[in-house]
């Protein structure tokens, strides 16, 4: 697809933008954890990755507070939206790359910061793993790690949290697992390129993956959307490299 005739989709709802590959909506609302890391990773004084940024809601903000980011995502064209959508002003701070977890790599030690938001959800739990064990080698010792999840509470998964929450009290160690969506979304077959499979996490499973990979956890809670600080909709951590 050419970059002129490669446009942002209009909202699905308020707010809600769909992504270009079935990955669902990038919110234009931020929850808390998004917020702290747009604090912290604009005066860190090291670059920030935001990973699986879509069209960077989150980057530019940090941008336009001063700081440095690599925006990446899997879908080539959230990364052109982004940066062709970004004021001139921002453009020297800002690296693009176009990355899958948990196949991406950078160099170990590179960031400051990293934001991983409503993304590892659509991982399954050895992938999970594996992501949140990279993005450990990849920032540097005293830096944050910011990542939020949905969790059963949310969207079309709400009817499994039942399920979700007989098997975490019987030791599931990924109990919000969903092996085929299609009869969630009223669908004989997912839409093509969405994944057949979710993994719904929980701020239990965060904080577990986080101390597996070396992480102290200064913060691991339920959040709702952007505007809706009580619900439980995501899963959110914050996750020191000491
Ligand atoms: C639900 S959107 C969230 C966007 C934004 N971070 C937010 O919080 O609103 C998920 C984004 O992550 C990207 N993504 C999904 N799976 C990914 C993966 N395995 N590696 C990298 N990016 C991924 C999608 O392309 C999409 O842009």
């Amino acid at each position: 697809m050419s970059e002129d005739s490669l446009q942002k989709p209009v909202p699905w709802m308020e707010g809600m933008v769909p992504t270009l590959n079935q990955r669902g909506f990038m919110s234009e609302t931020m929850e808390r954890f998004s917020m702290a890391f747009i604090d912290y990773a604009s005066v860190c004084g090291h670059e920030a990755l935001d990973m699986g940024c879509a069209y960077g809601v989150a980057t530019r903000e940090v941008l336009e507070r001063g700081g440095s980011v690599l925006a990446c995502d899997m879908e080539a064209g959230h990364v052109e939206i982004l940066a062709r959508e970004m004021p001139a002003e921002h453009r020297d701070r800002l690296r693009t790359a176009v990355g899958e977890l948990p196949q991406a790599d950078f160099p170990d030690e590179s960031f400051g910061a990293i934001l991983c938001s409503r993304v590892i959800h659509f991982l399954t739990g050895d992938e999970v793993r594996l992501a949140i064990g990279k993005m450990h080698s990849w920032l540097r010792p005293g830096g944050r790690l910011f990542l939020i999840a949905d969790t059963p509470y949310t969207g079309f998964w709400f009817s499994t949290a039942p399920e979700y929450e007989r098997r975490k009290a019987s030791g599931d160690e990924w109990p919000g697992f969903i092996d085929n969506v299609a009869p969630l979304l009223s669908k004989e077959q997912v839409p093509d390129g969405m994944l057949p499979y979710l993994n719904p996490l929980d701020p239990d499973i965060l904080r577990r993956e986080c101390e597996a990979a070396g992480f102290t956890v200064e913060e691991a809670a339920f959040t709702g959307r952007g505007g809706e600080p009580d619900g439980n909709q995501h899963a959110g951590i914050i996750a020191l490299k000491g």
